[in-house]
């Protein structure tokens, strides 16, 4: 079901469907239409995949020859909003999922994988590494920031997005100068690598894909723009100049009001 502009942030389009799997079919379908109007247009899609568990289901649909088959990867490039600093084959790692429910059965070439290395040693030094990465590969928007045609992001329940917590020294969060920040999750202490606001909110395109019961509040409270929401590291999500969307399923979107 697609929705005018939502009542509640006139800035973001909200798309609810019915379930995981029709939320995830839907994005899928997103996907390839912006894979297929960059090759139309002789461009490349810069996309940042979500980690967590919420998105096997699109890396799934996307391996499935009615997607595979029909997109044009060459014009992909994949890049991560995080990652846990752990090994590409811990069960953990944000990378590891993708290359096993997506990666694996697609044609993509291995020069248009960007991952973050959860597994070097100093993630101070690998955010570094992976911010000057971005500025070799990404053009700049209009803030002068190197800018993301597509980045995709989860929603935690505590409104975290990416690896950005609520409680961490916000003041990093929103710290032009770092396009990449070394976290830590703030019950388990794992640490991670993020990408930071200001590089997610210049983004050209930023979608939240969140579904099951247990986010229904925090999307209601950040969709109703409530002082809570806004504080929120998932409500600071701003796009300076570009698009932001929410795919939600019905369990997700249970408490916004009639769209
Ligand atoms: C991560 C994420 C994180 C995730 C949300 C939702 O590395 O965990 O990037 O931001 O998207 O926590 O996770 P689920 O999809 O597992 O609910």
């Amino acid at each position: 079901m697609i929705s005018p502009p939502s009542p509640l942030d006139p800035a973001a389009r909200v798309f609810v469907h019915a379930d995981a799997v029709a939320t995830s079919q839907a994005l899928a379908a997103a996907f390839l239409a912006a894979a297929q109007d960059a090759a139309q247009r002789r461009t490349l899609l810069h996309v940042t995949l979500p980690g967590g568990e919420t998105p096997r289901l699109l890396f799934a649909t996307l391996a499935s020859p009615d997607f595979r088959e029909h997109l044009p990867w060459s014009v992909v490039h994949l890049h991560w909003g995080d990652e846990r600093c752990v090994p590409p084959d811990d069960p953990a790692s944000n990378f590891g999922t993708t290359r096993r429910w997506l990666l694996a059965g697609i044609p993509l070439p291995p020069d248009q994988v960007h991952r973050l290395r959860g597994e070097a040693p100093d993630p101070e030094r690998e955010a570094n590494r992976y911010a000057r990465a971005l500025r070799s590969l990404l053009p700049n928007g209009p803030t002068g920031m190197p800018r993301f045609d597509w980045i995709i992001l989860g929603l935690g329940a505590d409104g975290h997005t990416a690896s950005l917590f609520p409680g961490d020294a916000e003041g990093r969060w929103s710290d032009a100068g770092r396009l990449c920040l070394a976290a830590q999750h703030p019950t388990t202490g794992q640490r991670r690598l993020s990408l930071n606001l200001p590089v997610i909110n210049a983004a050209a395109r930023v979608t939240f894909f969140a579904t099951g019961a247990a986010k229904a509040a925090t999307v209601a409270s950040i969709l109703g723009q409530t002082p809570d929401g806004r504080s929120l590291p998932a409500g600071r999500v701003q796009p300076t100049s570009g698009r932001l969307e929410w795919f939600l399923d019905a369990a997700a979107a249970a408490f916004l009001p009639p769209l």
